[in-house]
């Protein structure tokens, strides 16, 4: 749909380091940079960029590919969204072509209700700062609250003027189609005519991973009960609140570095962390947490603290939201505040140091958390507190990891005063119940069925030792890693590139390369010869094909894993580096050995299958190609040296 030569331009621009960067803190390590892989949780780091090959490797969850790859796995994005998001950072063109009118319809819509918001999150900041009434009203309530300045800035923090057309006059007046006006929520539509959503309120544009403006809530500045504290944009193409956290944006650099999360309820809290100087700081906003939203967490960090309200509702939420917490395997505290505080309040009559300190000396972790505080109404009462323990041990089966649980196994038994037997084996019981479920309730969708068929036949084990894949890899790294190095055979031929000799090789034998994705890429390098090209990594990390895309990937970052097979102890292959010269020719040498032991191994079983229907002529003819497989084999292996190769 986005046609190729735009397709170009965009990995063409698209800076691979610039663009990971925005997700994960990267630090240079000789030509490459090294960060802590987004898709697990790591202390050390295992992720790996290289600006050179256009290309990043997460040797923790084995991930890998391009830059356009990284923003799928990382934004959860489509391929061609992937595409317009770089084409948007680079301000590339995108000309479309061949679309379903579906697709139009989508595309359409998203892209403008993003335009939208982006526009009117710059109507609302210059109304709060430029005009006479926001700057009356709405900036001086910020300001008398204590809002500074740069934080203002910093969140975007803006205002919708009193009265009821303001918005909508200004996005009709631009030419804004009415029904993506009223789709992005800012405004809805009554007898034809349109009106302002967020009229007379602060507003807080909610930022997207990427720090493009999704959606809005906006803060009413009357003291009506019955006016709603705060309005939110209504769900649409663009804004799914379940799967957005207020604040992460300006938190996933902070939330890396200090390897904690703070999860507070609303956006004032989320600003005043940052103006007290703590930014690994998110708000659920009002909704309870989902498990989408801890999932966006946990890319960053597997240590949650929740930090919410003392008061009744507050401990009901952090309740609500431990349990999932739990079950998505983080490791939770949770802060109770004083009474009548919430963070925003609180963080402001403290000094960051003292804030983080405070945190730290009184969050604790949910187990003594949840226990101390139903132990206090359930004390004396036995039906409480058999209540109570189940509620709790609930909590903790919950926990993936076995050693987790069993951590907090021990405390309960130390704080109930029961025997942690006991407790194991309630535990156990409620895991097994919840699986029972999970499995009778599961649906036989497509999902849960294999997602592709593979593109190679699965080699049942006990003809392994015959199967030439692993030589077919081999000469495969040697011709896309070394394919333009010079090889001097010998002084009749002259020298040669590595990837002529390979292909000549190959052809001169008529050997037919097994695995398809593999034979791709050897064909795509013989049509790259034919027209006097030069291997290019990045012309195969940007593939068309996503196969061959991965099989690049795996090949440019694969250092470890050709020493591996290197080690394999059938191996003849030897370390390129100083001698591609005797290297290369081995390569080729090892892959024909293979397919030959294959030969002759099939061929000795025509011969016996002829012996079994007694057909003397076949035997005679199967026999004398058995011969000359052997006598190949031979030469073959006198070639490669001492090595000796065992017949099947
Ligand atoms: N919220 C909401 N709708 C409401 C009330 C609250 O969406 N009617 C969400 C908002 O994201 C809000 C959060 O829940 O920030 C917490 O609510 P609350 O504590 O009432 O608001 P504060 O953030 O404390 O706002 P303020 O200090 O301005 O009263
Ligand atoms: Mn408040």
């Amino acid at each position: 749909m986005i046609d190729r030569e735009t397709i170009g331009r965009i990995f063409d621009a698209a800076d691979i380091v610039e663009v990971i960067s925005d997700f994960v803190q990267l630090k240079k390590a000789g030509s490459n940079y090294k960060g802590l892989s987004p898709f697990v949780n790591e202390k050390t780091p295992s992720f790996m960029v290289s600006p050179s090959k256009g290309i990043f490797k997460d040797f923790s969850s084995g991930k890998g590919g391009n830059v356009v790859s990284f923003l799928m796995e990382v934004e959860k994005l489509s391929y061609p969204d992937a595409l317009r998001f770089l084409a948007k950072k680079y301000n590339i063109e995108i000309l479309e072509k061949e679309k379903t009118e579906e697709d139009i319809i989508q595309e359409n819509e998203r892209e403008s209700l993003l335009v939208i918001s982006s526009f009117a999150n710059k109507f609302f900041i210059n109304k709060l700062t430029k005009n006479a009434e926001g700057k009356a009203i709405a900036l001086k309530y910020l300001q008398e609250r204590g809002v500074r300045e740069n934080m203002i800035e910093k969140f975007q923090l803006g205002y919708n003027p009193d009265y009821s057309t303001a918005l909508t006059d200004e996005l009709l007046k631009n030419e804004f189609k009415k029904e993506y006006i009223v789709s992005s929520g800012l405004a809805s539509e009554s007898n034809g005519k349109l009106f302002d959503r967020f009229r007379g309120r602060i507003i807080f544009p909610i930022h997207g991973l990427s720090g493009s403006v999704q959606g809005f809530g906006g803060r009413t500045l009357r003291t009506d009960k019955n006016v709603a504290k705060y309005l939110n944009s209504p769900e649409s193409e663009i804004y799914h609140k379940s799967r957005i956290l207020y604040g992460l944006y300006f938190a996933k650099k902070s939330i890396i570095t200090r390897d904690r999360c703070y999860l507070v309820e609303g956006y004032t809290d989320v600003i005043s962390f940052h103006q007290a100087g703590i930014e690994n700081v998110v708000a659920s906003s009002g909704t309870a947490l989902t498990v989408e939203q801890i999932r966006l967490i946990k890319r960053f960090t597997p240590n949650v603290t929740i930090i919410y309200d003392g008061d009744e509702a507050g401990i009901k939420a952090s309740f609500r939201g431990i349990d999932l917490v739990l079950e998505e395997g983080l490791n939770i505290r949770v802060l109770l505040l004083p009474d009548g505080e919430d963070p925003d309040s609180f963080s402001r009559k403290k000094s960051s140091g003292e804030l983080i300190e405070y945190i730290e000396k009184h969050e604790q972790d949910f187990i003594s958390f949840k226990t101390g505080l139903l132990l206090k109404d359930a004390d004396k009462d036995p039906v409480k507190k058999a209540n109570l323990v189940n509620d709790i041990l609930r909590s903790v089966s919950m926990i993936p990891e076995a050693i987790n649980r069993s951590v907090y196994i021990r405390e309960c038994s130390t704080i109930l005063n029961m025997d942690e037997r006991i407790l194991h084996s309630e535990v156990n019981k409620l895991r097994r119940n919840k699986l029972d479920q999970k499995w009778s309730s599961r649906p036989a969708t497509e999902e849960h069925l294999p997602r592709e068929i593979p593109s190679q036949p699965q080699v049942p084990a006990f003809v392994e030792s015959v199967y030439s894949e692993y030589e077919e890899r081999d000469v495969l790294n040697f011709l896309l890693r070394y394919g333009n190095d010079m090889l001097n055979l010998n002084e009749e031929e002259g020298e040669i590139s590595v990837a002529r000799y390979i292909i000549r090789e190959i052809q001169n034998d008529e050997l037919e390369i097994e695995n398809l994705v593999y034979k791709k890429v050897f064909e795509t390098v013989q049509e790259l010869l034919e027209n006097g090209k030069q291997i290019e990594d990045k012309y195969f990390v940007y593939h068309d094909d996503r196969k061959i895309q991965d099989l690049a990937v795996d090949i440019f970052t694969e250092k470890h894993e050709i020493s591996k097979i290197w080690q394999r102890k059938d191996s003849f292959i030897e370390m390129p580096g100083d001698n591609p010269g005797t290297a290369v020719p081995k390569a080729l040498l090892a892959y024909k050995s293979r397919i030959i032991t294959k030969a002759i191994k099939e061929t000795g079983d025509k011969i016996a299958k002829a012996s079994r229907e007694d057909n003397l002529e076949k035997i005679r003819e199967l026999q004398s190609q058995f011969i000359s497989l052997k006598e190949i084999q031979i030469l073959i292996s006198k070639q490669l040296g001492a090595r000796t190769i065992i017949s099947p």
